[in-house]
């Protein structure tokens, strides 16, 4: 099975209307098409709607960064994933900022999956430990409560299409992250493909996608897409950045071109 590389765009809350459209302009120059790399962009709320007008759907598909899991209600100032089913194709789910700041619990998180997946759009679960969990050694621990909880409600087709981000939050630039080593990372994706493994069976953990969700930016995307089992980067500052968010796609991009070579010789 050959998977799509997924290079994932985490614009945060940051760019209103016109500073978004003008990024995915920019984006659009920049990016050519490879059959084996998906490029998502995760914007604002406020700007999916109009991104989804201006949007090539060859080129990039959309993300939404949160939503509420109840489908409909009295739920003053929030958006549920049933009001985003049109527009994305992805939601990330459980990001470090939403369990820190906004104190989504592993019950919350397990719910945002089971609604995206309600509502056909794919999850992207983020999970990772923070730097007192990886000082303390308690990383495998709360890996496993995460992914435990996040796929409580999660059957084992809807699984596969999964997709999950590893976030190591010591490593995340809002957190004053320091950069992970690729070779720290390997076997924490291991760990995590064990995990789904151990729930769903060995298709499942080949078949989900995992991605690494620390910093990463134009010159480090290489070395972390290299790692086995990795599918993919989500970033965060460098993705509004279209020099860097464009060279990380090229980083994708030559690689996948000199392993064509390499299995044409
Ligand atoms: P960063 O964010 O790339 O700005 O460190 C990563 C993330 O939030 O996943």
């Amino acid at each position: 099975m050959n998977k799509r590389k997924l290079i994932v765009a985490n614009w945060k809350m940051n760019l209103n209307t016109s500073q978004a459209s003008m990024l995915l302009h920019r984006l659009h120059e920049r990016i050519r098409i490879h059959r084996d790399i998906e490029v998502v962009l995760a914007p604002s709320m406020l700007t999916l709607q109009p991104l989804s007008v201006q949007i090539d759907r060859r080129k990039f598909r959309l993300a939404a960064q949160n939503a509420h899991h109840k489908d409909e209600g009295a739920y003053t100032g929030e958006v549920s994933f049933t009001m985003l089913q049109d527009l994305v194709h992805y939601a990330i789910i459980g990001h470090s900022e939403r369990r820190i700041y906004f104190e989504e619990s592993l019950e919350t998180v397990r719910d945002k999956v089971a609604a995206s997946i309600r509502n056909d759009i794919t999850p992207l679960l983020c999970i990772g430990e923070t730097d007192i969990e990886h000082r303390e050694g308690q990383t495998r621990q709360v890996l496993h409560d995460q992914i435990v909880s996040g796929l409580a409600d999660v059957s084992s087709t809807d699984v596969k299409e999964m997709v999950i981000a590893y976030e190591p939050v010591w490593a995340i630039s809002t957190f004053g992250g320091k950069l992970a080593k690729p070779s720290d990372i390997k076997p924490i994706f291991d760990f995590i493909r064990n995990q789904v493994k151990d729930l769903y069976g060995p298709k499942a953990a080949k078949e989900i996608r995992v991605l690494y969700g620390g910093s990463v930016d134009d010159q480090t995307a290489r070395g972390y897409l290299e790692i086995e089992g990795c599918d993919g980067v989500l970033v965060g500052g460098a993705s509004l950045n279209y020099v860097k968010f464009s060279g990380i796609v090229s980083s994708a991009y030559r690689m996948l071109n000199e392993k064509d070579d390499q299995s044409e010789k």
